[in-house]
């Protein structure tokens, strides 16, 4: 695949524009960053599984009938995606009470909602992704009112869809991060990566709260075995119908 210029660098994927203006080449990095990249490492082969994964969701995601940026993988750590223009908001799905939801409610590691929460952050590491309200996202003016039903709307379908998904790997999705763009018929699309990354995924039925963490938090706690974790999300995910 022709890579053209560099159009941004983010801290896991850097995008490439391509022959085609609708078409950007999403190139999927080994590096790994916590806590706003106060944390930095790599995280050998992630690319690659991340990209598969990725890939694999957004294509269940799209069958479902969620539009999503996917196009295809012509390679393995590369995702041709569709142009869109990112919405500056990190929608944030939680079925299980864990990492800032914990430390900001004490409600206990593990409570099982009794509905999936849904919470919107603002993307700007200069801010840290402050946690928004809908008043301050109208505000800021960085979306409107039908918009933010829309996200609402898609996040809990897209939820239904992961759950189910993972469920079938004997994986149970806790909470994840998902992001949205803007395409050039003002359509909404389902952006960025799903991926151990931005998702929270335990092992299911493991009551070790170590050797359940099939996902990023490995990394940013230091539990060690981040790859082999990595690795197995992706098997699984792959053993899953495909
Ligand atoms: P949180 O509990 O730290 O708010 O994270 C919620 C979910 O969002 C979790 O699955 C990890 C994911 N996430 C990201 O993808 N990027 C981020 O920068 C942060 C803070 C969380």
């Amino acid at each position: 695949m022709n890579r053209h210029r560099q159009i941004y660098e983010g801290k896991a994927k850097i995008l490439y524009a391509t022959d085609d203006p609708d078409v950007l080449l999403a190139y999927f990095k080994d590096d790994a960053t916590a806590f706003n990249a106060q944390k930095r490492g790599t995280i050998v082969g992630k690319g690659e599984i991340n990209c598969q994964i990725a890939a694999h969701l957004f294509r269940e995601i799209e069958a479902q009938g969620i539009a999503t940026h996917y196009i295809d993988c012509p390679a393995a750590d590369e995702m041709r995606v569709k142009a869109v223009q990112i919405m500056p908001i990190e929608v944030v799905v939680r079925n299980i009470a864990a990492g800032s939801l914990c430390q900001q409610t004490g409600i206990a590691l593990g409570t099982i909602l009794p509905q999936p929460l849904v919470e919107f952050f603002y993307k700007n590491d200069a801010l840290g992704d402050p946690l928004l309200t809908r008043d301050r996202l109208l505000l800021m003016e960085l979306a409107t009112s039908a918009q933010l039903d829309i996200l609402h709307a898609k996040a809990i379908q897209i939820n239904h869809i992961l759950q189910n998904f993972f469920k079938q790997c004997a994986i149970t999705l806790v909470d994840f991060k998902i992001e949205f763009g803007v395409d050039k018929h003002q359509q909404i699309l389902l952006a960025d990566e799903i991926s151990p990354d931005s998702c929270r995924l335990w092992l299911t039925g493991e009551p070790d709260p170590d050797l359940r963490v099939l996902d990023k938090d490995r990394f940013r706690r230091d539990l060690g075995n981040v790859e082999d974790a990595y690795r197995a999300v992706l098997a699984r995910v792959l053993g899953v119908r495909e």
